[in-house]
């Protein structure tokens, strides 16, 4: 079973690609119980229509995640135009401190993903308020610049998205570092089919279009609820994917006591194992940059 509190948009998508992947049953609880309960009805319907068993409940009563395998957290302040992801920062790390002991209560074993912004805070935020293993504790942000990477790539070169695969690490946010060097198109280097200037345009994009989508329609919905659902799986089927996973670092890096974006193999126990890269020293610089930003803030959290 997989729990996701907070029954926004991002919650309530997430919780249907989960159930339309069949990836489990789900737990959607939020404090507004009718907004639970209600979303969770009109996802109910779609079960005949698109042939899914799982089974959803909407609530506001958090010891319905009893047992989950999965722990998915959402709930917080979303980006308005114009406010940074670190702006959010305060508040939701009360909002995420306070769901995180309900977590510890009800779902001890479980795994737990932290999506609400700023994810690398609020990642390291949930990992020592809830004392579980650093392993159990992990956030999504860079697979979601991943996809936003892949797509940038596939359009640039007017190929299939599916067979771009490509690497985002470092902050989920302005500081983020996209690895054009281990970027690939069917295992092709991207750096032997583009030239730096198309690269360094993608890379633009791919950092600037959260903030697009926010300016154009208010908030971010439909990729970061994909982004959630390749996570669950991942974890649900033990798949040990590699993707980029806000991870808190021990050494690994030469960094400690932070959570980022890092590349990891993501499986039934979460992360499995950090992968350890040779960066280029330009990435390597952008990487000590996003760590600097990310410490600064858990220094400067007033909760
Ligand atoms: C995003 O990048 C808002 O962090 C969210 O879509």
């Amino acid at each position: 079973m997989i729990t996701i509190i907070g029954a926004g948009r991002v919650g309530s998508t997430a919780a249907f690609n989960i159930l339309r992947y069949r990836i489990g049953d789900v737990v959607l609880i939020d404090i507004f119980e009718n907004l639970a309960k209600g979303e969770a009805l009109d996802m109910m319907q779609t079960a005949p229509a698109l042939e899914f068993d799982g089974k959803i409940i909407g609530t506001n009563d958090y010891s319905q995640m009893q047992n989950s395998e999965l722990v998915i957290v959402t709930a917080g302040e979303a980006r308005k135009p114009g406010m940074s992801r670190i702006d959010l920062m305060n508040k939701n790390a009360g909002i995420v401190k306070s769901v995180v002991r309900e977590v510890v209560k009800h779902a001890p074993d479980c795994k737990l993903m932290i999506v609400t912004n700023p994810v690398d805070v609020m990642t390291y935020v949930a990992y020592k308020t809830s004392g579980f293993e650093r392993n159990r504790v992990f956030g999504m942000g860079n697979i979601l610049d991943t996809l936003r990477f892949r797509s940038y790539i596939a359009l640039e070169l007017n190929v299939s998205r599916e067979d771009i695969r490509a690497l985002v690490i470092g902050e989920h946010g302005d500081s983020m570092v996209p690895l054009a060097e281990y970027a690939s198109v069917a295992g092709i280097p991207i750096t032997r089919l583009l030239t730096k200037e198309k690269i360094d345009k993608i890379i633009n994009l791919t950092v600037s279009s959260g903030a697009e989508v926010i300016n154009l329609k208010g908030s971010t919905t439909h990729a970061p609820a994909a982004a959630i659902a390749i996570m669950a799986d991942a974890i649900v089927r033990g798949r040990n994917r590699v993707m980029g996973v806000s991870t808190v670092l021990q050494g690994e890096y030469g960094f400690k006591d932070v959570s980022i974006g890092m590349p990891v193999v993501l499986g039934k126990n979460g992360v499995e194992k950090i992968l350890e890269l040779d960066l280029s020293l330009e990435a390597r610089r952008r990487l000590e940059k996003s760590v600097a930003v990310i410490k600064e803030c858990i220094d400067n959290l007033s909760v």
